[in-house]
This record gives structure tokens, C-alpha cells and sequence, in this order.
């Protein structure tokens, strides 16, 4: 794949990625660079601290082409080599001079500059896999590494948008069931939730499905998960929207090393286009690592002190460990809770440095029947703000547009018949007592 990724002249100070736009981790392959200029050795260098490259190990040298055919000729190569070119130079000759010392099997990234002549014809030729004009930021170098190993740019790797609360009991696992609700429905988006609340989740209440063991058969499994064996486990909601379950038992305690759900969500990625992670409230090396490893994240909060605190910590925690990604949300939830006295949006907004992404009323009635009777706002009342809101949230993490179908006046009342009549036929036992 040849790319010429040079939006701005402001090169190095790059905004942002936009929300569509993601990158899918980079397997365990040894990358070597070769430099010619301090900027993009410090670019390498940086890259080689993403999330996204946890994996690899990353070497920087400076020399360029000739300090490569150099080290070769004498060192095996490693997987990728990235090989930073300068002007005056002979781009084709150097990588014939490459070509005959390094194995054919790796993958060659090509810092080039406006200033080359060499046709991308014959750079493809000579087994180039990636061309990146200069300068680069430390996001050109991640992304060019880890397309190399994207099955198909073309097929959807699967992205991970994780919800955690600022505290207990404000509604993040709530609302990551009906923001993954929404992504299924109404963006299409194939989508599995993961109940990470092994011992109390209510991800299975809420989607009234019968609690399964889940997530925990696939991370007490001794064997490496498949596809096959996850897609076993999975308990089916809607068209696009699958539900890995907690089994909510507390028969065994759920004590994790921090890299037990990797090879989980490393084999979900490769199948599932969109990944809600409920995070529980709680702070371990494998949530900490759930919420740093995660392709976006919302923080779902109150508005009293307490929740402000967390909040401000988690966001500027997130920030600081992910600098080349996309900032962390916050929403707030229970807003308007009568008779508590509660700190205003603004001045929220102000203590946490950011706006939140929405903020969600304080609505007992409508949450309430919703989770006793097992079902989304949506379909309770399809029409309803906090539904719209929830729409919102789901673009707002996916960088997806609505797809469907435009819906008719009478649509709300369908809905509220079809869903009626559903949630009776798929009342679990249990429930139905
Ligand atoms: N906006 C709201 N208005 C009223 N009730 C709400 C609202 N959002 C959530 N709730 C209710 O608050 C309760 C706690 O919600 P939920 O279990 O989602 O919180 P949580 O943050 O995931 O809690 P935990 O820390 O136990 O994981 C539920 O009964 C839910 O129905
Ligand atoms: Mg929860």
C-alpha cells in the first residue's frame, strides 16, 4: 500500500485523530528504523510508546538507507524496517542495495520527501509496502506500522469503545448497554457487549437475556480463545448486537492479572466491528489496562464532588498515557435529581477541562421500568429525548451516521407493541416467577 498522508504543513502538531478514523493494534514483530533526521527519529521514538504498539519492539538508529544496507549486511532483518530518506539520494538504488541483503519476507516503510522522483511504480516494485511523505508525526509512524498487518484495510477490524462511572452506581453500565443498543440498531454496526462486572453485572438483566458464564468460561479458559469458541459464547440480542455475559455468581472470586482479557479481545477484534467494554467502577491492572488499551472511552459521571474528582483524574490519567489518541468523553448522568443539591454542568465542565458529550436527566420512572422489564429506552419509548441522546453518544464514539431508514409517525407505537410482545416471549424463567 502506497500512501502520501500529508494533510496540513503544520505536520507535527497534528489535531486529533477524527472519530472514524482508528487503528488497529500491531502484533508482537520487531521493527527497525533508520533515520536521517532527529524530527522523525523522535517521532519513531514516540510511537514506539503506543497503546497500539505495545506489542512490537521498536528500534531507532540514525543513517538512513546506507546505515541499513550497512547493518544487514551482517544482522538479520527484523520484520519491518522503516527507512527514512533524504533528498539528495538515490531512493531506487538504495533499496536495490537493500534488496540484496535483506530477507524477502520484510515489510518496508518509506519516510520519504516532496522532493522524490522515484515513481511509486517501481518503489512497489522493489517491495515497499507503505511510502509516508515527510515530515512525520508519531501517528503517521503507528498507523503506517499497523496497517502493514490489518487483514484488509477494506474489512472492519474491530474497535473498542469502553464506559467506566466515576463512581459506583451512576448508571455507566446503563448506559453502555443502550449506547451499544444504538450502535447496533440504528448505526448497524455488528456489535458484542462485554459485561467486565463478572460478580453483580446486569448486562444480561438489562438485555433480559439468562445469565451465562460468558466472558468468565473465555478468561478462565486454559487455551488461547478462538473465534469460534467466543462466538459459542455469545448470547444473541438483536440483529447486530451480541452480549459476552458476566455470570453474576459469586461461587469463585474474580482476581485477574492486567493482561487476562487481551487474547479475548484480540480474537473479538478480528471478527466484530464494534466492542462496548462495561467496565466496572473499580481500579486494577486489567481495568486500567481495559480503559488504556480501548480505541475510545467514555467516563459516565454525576454531578456532585465526588464524581467530579474521579472524573478529572481518569480524563487527565487518559490523557496523559494515550497522547496520540482521541481525548477520553465524560457524560453526565441523573442530572436533576430533585432535592440534591448538585454541581452545574458549567461549572463541571470548567473543573474537568472539556465539555461533556451529553448530559443525561434524572428520569426513575423511565430507567426504572426499563431495567425491571429487561429492556432499552429505545424500546420503551422510541421517540424519547434520552433515546436521541443516546443516538448522539453512539455517533458521537463511533464517528457512524445513522443508516437507517427514515421512520414513519406511527413507528414509536409499533415499536412499543413489538417490544411489548417480545420481552413477554423472552422473559427469562426466572423472571417470569
Ligand atoms: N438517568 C437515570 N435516571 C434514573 N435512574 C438511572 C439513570 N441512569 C441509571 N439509572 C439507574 O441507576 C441504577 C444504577 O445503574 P447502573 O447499574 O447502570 O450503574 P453502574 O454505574 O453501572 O453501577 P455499578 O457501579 O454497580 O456498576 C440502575 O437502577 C439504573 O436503572
Ligand atoms: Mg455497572
Amino acid at each position: 500500500m502506497i500512501s502520501t498522508r500529508k494533510d496540513t504543513d503544520d505536520h507535527l502538531d497534528a489535531a486529533p485523530p477524527p472519530a472514524d478514523d482508528y487503528i488497529s493494534p500491531a502484533p508482537r514483530v520487531g521493527v527497525q528504523a533508520f533515520c536521517e533526521t532527529e524530527e522523525t527519529a523522535a517521532a519513531v521514538r514516540a510511537a514506539s510508546e503506543d497503546r497500539r504498539l505495545g506489542k512490537t519492539r521498536l528500534s531507532v538508529h540514525m543513517g538512513g538507507m546506507a546505515a541499513a544496507a550497512k547493518a544487514y549486511s551482517t544482522a538479520p532483518t527484523p520484520n519491518v524496517i522503516i527507512l527514512e530518506t533524504h533528498s539528495s539520494e538515490d531512493t531506487l538504488a538504495g533499496l536495490d542495495e537493500l534488496a540484496s541483503v535483506c530477507d524477502p519476507g520484510t515489510r518496508v516503510v518509506l519516510i520519504g520527501n516532496p522532493g522524490d522522483t522515484a515513481p511509486y511504480r517501481e518503489l512497489l516494485r522493489r517491495g515497499v509496502n507503505d511510502y509516508v511523505v515527510g515530515p512525520v508525526t508519531t501517528l503517521d509512524v503507528v498507523r503506517s506500522i499497523c496497517s502493514l498487518f490489518s487483514a484488509s484495510e477494506a474489512i472492519a477490524v474491530g474497535r473498542v469503545l469502553a464506559v467506566v462511572g466515576a463512581k459506583g452506581g451512576v448508571g455507566a453500565s446503563t448506559v453502555a448497554h443502550n449506547v451499544a443498543w444504538a450502535i447496533a440498531r440504528d448505526l448497524a454496526l455488528d456489535s458484542v457487549v462485554i459485561d467486565l462486572d463478572l460478580a453483580f453485572g446486569t448486562a444480561s438483566l438489562d438485555y433480559n437475556k439468562d445469565p451465562l458464564q460468558g466472558i468468565a468460561n473465555a478468561v478462565f479458559s486454559p487455551d488461547r480463545p478462538d473465534t469460534a469458541f467466543i462466538e459459542r459464547l455469545l448470547a444473541r440480542c438483536t440483529d447486530h448486537l451480541s452480549l459476552l455475559a458476566a455470570p453474576a455468581t459469586l461461587e469463585r472470586v474474580y482476581d485477574f492479572g492486567a493482561e487476562a482479557f487481551d487474547s479475548i479481545f484480540d480474537t473479538l477484534r478480528m471478527t466484530t466491528p464494534c466492542i462496548v467494554l462495561d467496565v466496572p467502577h473499580q481500579w486494577s491492572g486489567w481495568t486500567r489496562r481495559a480503559l488504556l488499551g480501548a480505541d475510545d472511552i467514555l467516563v459516565v459521571a454525576e454531578p456532585d464532588l465526588a464524581n467530579m474528582r474521579n472524573t478529572k483524574n481518569l480524563l487527565q490519567m487518559l490523557k496523559t498515557a494515550r497522547p496520540n489518541d482521541r481525548t477520553p468523553l465524560y457524560c453526565l448522568n441523573q442530572v436533576g435529581m430533585p432535592k440534591r443539591p448538585e454541581i452545574g454542568g458549567r461549572a463541571f465542565a470548567k473543573t474537568v477541562e472539556s465539555a461533556p458529550v451529553a448530559s443525561i436527566p434524572f428520569d426513575p420512572r423511565m430507567f426504572g421500568t426499563a431495567a425491571n422489564n429487561g429492556q432499552m429506552i429505545a424500546e420503551i419509548s422510541a421517540g424519547h429525548r434520552i433515546t436521541q441522546t443516546f443516538l448522539q453518544i453512539a455517533q458521537r464514539m463511533t464517528g457512524h451516521a445513522e443508516t437507517k431508514p427514515r421512520r414513519s409517525l406511527l413507528s414509536p407505537i409499533l415499536d412499543k407493541f413489538r417490544s411489548g410482545r417480545s420481552a413477554r416471549e423472552e422473559m427469562p424463567e426466572s423472571r417470569r416467577a
